[in-house]
This record gives structure tokens, sequence and C-alpha cells, in this order.
């Protein structure tokens, strides 16, 4: 297969995480022969910016795809289902950031830094995994190739951006009432999230998790290939704009020091690690916006069981958590020849 100058198709372009991948094309030089936004009817004819200049928004329709060779969806699960396999019918390959193909078994899983060798069986489509997840598993598989995890504990503090443009705007308008001694009307989230932590992030399922949390212990296993590593998760969404955090804890088969740990994930790609605790230095949520790796510190050893480690994660959940992790893949197929390009 050719892998020249791809047309690439946006959709969702008007959201936060596809404005963002319009910036991440844009500062990575996206070898892109076209780059075209794509939304609803709501917004056809609006502009975005890119690459100095304004594109003039597309509305979706079922025979957009003809002639693209590559397509960055983040429009929702329904839209997903809907446009992205018309999208592989008509020969261009779908990068996916919604839940929807994640857990199919003939769509790959994919975060470039961890399971790229994925890429190569792909029929179409490619999901792009839960933000949350992607940060985590940057950080772990590393650790994991040394030193085997068995089992995974984690918490999170996640940004209200994860949940969109909208849930943005509910923060900063939540903070700024509140301030004015006026009353506040939650609508995205079913409470205030100024000032808040709700310990509840998308549907509750029968078993008392909530989908969030279910999505970090079956991607995780997905994206590793290992089906024995056990996860349990509890996520938390913050009143933090850009970031999410996460509070790890790992036991491992065989022994890993904290220095051992960070001597290790300081060489591996997309990780940087913040861990001086003398300075008072760690990765915190308000450095990590707009930065592009998964920052690690308070790498410690859990003195409760022989094998254990403690440490803290941070990345920009709309940057590596979803739009930057899109075009890493994208970039990547078309590393391995993945791509037509007519
Ligand atoms: P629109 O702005 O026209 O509604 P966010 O996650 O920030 O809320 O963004 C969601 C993105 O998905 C927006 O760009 C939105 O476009 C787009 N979108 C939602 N529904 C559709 C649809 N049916 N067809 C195309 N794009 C859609």
């Amino acid at each position: 297969m050719s892998t020249k100058n791809p047309r690439v198709a946006v959709v969702g372009a008007t959201g936060a995480v596809g404005r963002e991948m319009l910036k991440v094309l844009e500062q990575r030089v996206f070898p892109a022969s076209e780059v075209v936004p794509f939304a609803s009817a709501r917004s056809a004819g609006m502009k975005v910016p890119y690459a100095g200049d304004e594109l003039s928004v597309v509305e979706l329709k079922e025979d957009s795809f003809e002639g693209f060779d590559i397509a960055l969806f983040s429009a929702g699960g329904g839209t997903s289902k809907k446009f992205a396999p018309l999208a592989a019918k008509q020969g261009c390959v779908v990068v996916d950031n919604s839940s929807a193909w994640r857990m199919d078994p003939n769509i790959p899983l994919v975060v470039p830094e961890v399971n790229p060798h994925d890429l190569d069986w792909h029929n179409g489509i490619i999901a792009n995994p839960n933000c949350s997840t992607i940060q985590m598993v940057v950080a772990l598989k590393p650790i994991h190739d040394e030193a085997r995890i068995k089992r995974i504990i984690v918490s999170t503090y996640q940004a209200v951006s994860g949940s969109g443009q909208k849930a943005i705007n509910e923060l900063e308008t939540q903070v700024s009432r509140l301030f004015n001694g006026k009353n506040v009307v939650p609508d995205v989230y079913p409470h205030q999230i100024a000032f808040n932590c709700l310990p509840h992030i998308d549907d509750f399922l029968d078993n008392g998790y909530t989908k969030e949390e279910m999505k970090m212990v079956n991607e995780t296993t997905k994206i590793m290939g290992d089906d024995n590593i056990k996860v349990t998760a509890t996520t938390v969404r913050v009143p933090v704009f850009f970031g999410h955090s996460e509070a790890l804890n790992i036991e491992t088969e065989e022994k890993m020091s904290p220095e051992e740990c960070r001597t290790l994930l300081a060489e591996s790609p997309g990780v940087t690690i913040i861990d001086y605790p003398e300075k008072k230095a760690y990765p915190m949520a308000i450095d990590c916006a707009g930065e592009d790796d998964v920052f690690v510190g308070r790498i410690r050893e859990d003195m409760t069981i022989p094998n254990g480690l403690n440490m803290w994660v941070v990345s920009d959940n709309i940057r590596k958590g979803a739009a930057l992790n899109t075009v890493q893949i994208a970039e990547t197929l078309i590393e391995r020849e993945l791509v037509r390009v007519d």
C-alpha cells in the first residue's frame, strides 16, 4: 500500500477533542494532503482554526468519506456506530475516540507506546482507548515487561474536559455564579461540580461499578495483551479543567524498587518523571495541561506487601488521553504502511 499524503477527515471537529485534533495535526506537521472538519448540521459553515488558516465545517453525511484515507472520530458513540462502518466500507481507515468499538474482539485498541503491533490486524476501524486507561498503561507497560504486574488498584481524579466542551462551560459558569452569590443548576453532571468531587463517571452498572471504572478494568488487559492482570478502579470527577490525575497501587511478581522503577520509566517512551519530594516537585494537572507526556511521581514502596509500589500519574486527558493518541495511531498506521492512499 502507498503511504503518502492521506486526505484526513476530522469528525466532531467543533468539540473539545476535535479542535485539539486539528491542533495536534498542525503541531506535528501531519503529512496530510488535505484536512476537512466535519460536525453535525448545526455547525455546518462554522470556521475552525487550522495551520494558521480557518477551515469551514462540513455537515457529516453517509457519503462524506468518499476520497478520504483516514478519519479521526470524536463525535460520540452513536455517531461512530453509524458512520465508522460506512467510512471503512469506503476504504477510509477510522481511528475512533468513542467507547463504541473498544471491546470488539475484531477491532484493535491501541496506545502506540504499548501495542503498535495490534494495528497490523485492523479491518478499517481502530479504537482509541479511554483517557484514564491510556495514561495508566503508558506508565505501567514498562513495569509489566520487567516485573509482571499481578494487580492494579487505581483511583482517578478526572478533569471536566473529559465530558466535552459543555462540561468545561458548566464548571466555568458554576464557579462564576457561586462567587457572585448565585445558585447553580447542574446540567451535564448530576450534582454541582464546582468545589466538589463526584465519585460517578458514566453510568452505574449492576455490579456497583460505573462504566468508566469497568473501561479501565477491561481495556487495560486488552491493550497490555494479558488477561491475568487484575484491575480495580474508582473513578472520580474533580473540578479541574484539563489533566487527569491517578493514584496507582500495583503488585508485581518480581520485586522492583522505587529507584529501579524511576530509572526504568525515565527511559520509557512518552513518560517524564517528576519525583523530587524534597523540592515539593511532583506531577500536577495545572503543569501537565497542554503537554504530550505522561508524568509520573510519588513513586514509593507499598510497605503492606512484599512486591508493591505506589505512584501518582498525570496527563493531559485531551491530548495523550484523546487527540494526541489518535493522531499518533494515524502516524503509526502510515509508518507501518497500513493506510490506503488513492
Ligand atoms: P456539533 O458541534 O455540530 O454538535 P464534545 O465532545 O466537545 O461535546 O463534541 C462533540 C462533537 O461531536 C462536536 O463536534 C459535535 O458537533 C459532534 N457531533 C455530535 N453529534 C454529531 C452527529 N450526529 N454528526 C456529526 N457530528 C456530531
